[in-house]
């Protein structure tokens, strides 16, 4: 079983994301706890206030240290020791690899971020795993945190049922590596003009299975080469 911690000045933006789809099966199941925590709980003063205007001037809000500090040593003596992730567009890259990695920890304590940026005291005060999903600035660690979240419960034991599809798919570590899916097709098997192909309804699984690779293979090469190159980087 995996706990997430998650710290947000909005848990209920996180929750109803998690009520849906793979991660509300994750729980159902017991594969996954999710507590949310929001850190204005723990700010002082009758505005409860948890950013302030940086030191040395500037556009923007700064998180400030203590409400941060006060809740993560309210949340962390609540189970054993939790991985500290910190949501940031400084931190290393996320990917399929990074979800692997998490998928395998007892517990998962995310913080995120509002406003500008974050006290530096806050980053110096854990050993934070900085994480950023991509190169673009959100306003806030929420959704990188739920992309995280989703990424990681899907990963974990019996939560995509027997069939094993998470392994299967793009990026994952299975048969094809690190290339894109093949075209799939359901019924009809002919839809507006445009028809399944034979070799799918021939049930010959060996010439399916080179047709998907190569069609696998065709749609990495001209949509993403650099895929190719790790490939080989790899080997
Ligand atoms: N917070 C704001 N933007 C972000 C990003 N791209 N990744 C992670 N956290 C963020």
């Amino acid at each position: 079983m995996l706990r997430f911690d998650i710290l947000t000045l909005f848990p209920e933006m996180v929750e109803a994301v998690l009520q849906h789809s793979i991660p509300r099966i994750a729980r159902e199941q017991g594969a996954v706890e999710y507590h949310l925590h929001n850190f204005r709980d723990f700010a002082e003063g009758v505005h409860q206030a948890v950013d302030d205007r940086p030191y040395g001037g500037g556009a923007g809000m700064v998180l400030k240290p203590e409400p941060v500090f006060k809740s993560i040593r309210h949340v962390l003596p609540q189970a054993g020791p939790a991985h500290m992730v910190l949501l940031t567009p400084q931190g290393r890259r996320f990917n399929q690899r990074v979800a692997e990695e998490l998928a395998k920890q007892p517990r998962i304590l995310m913080l995120c971020g509002r406003y500008e940026g974050f006290d530096e005291r806050i980053r110096m005060g854990f050993a934070w795993d900085e994480i950023s999903i991509g190169d673009y600035v959100l306003s806030g660690g929420e959704l990188p945190a739920l992309t995280i979240v989703d990424a990681t419960v899907r990963l974990l034991p019996g939560v995509l049922g027997d069939d094993a599809s998470a392994h299967e798919e793009s990026f994952g570590r299975g048969l094809r590596g690190k290339l894109l899916e093949y075209p799939h097709y359901t019924r009809p098997i002919e839809f507006e003009g445009m028809k399944v192909p034979e070799v799918l309804q021939s049930g010959h699984h060996g010439e399916i299975a080179k047709w998907r690779l190569e069609q696998a293979l065709k749609r990495t090469k001209d949509r993403r080469p650099d895929l190719l190159d790790d490939l080989h980087d790899e080997e």
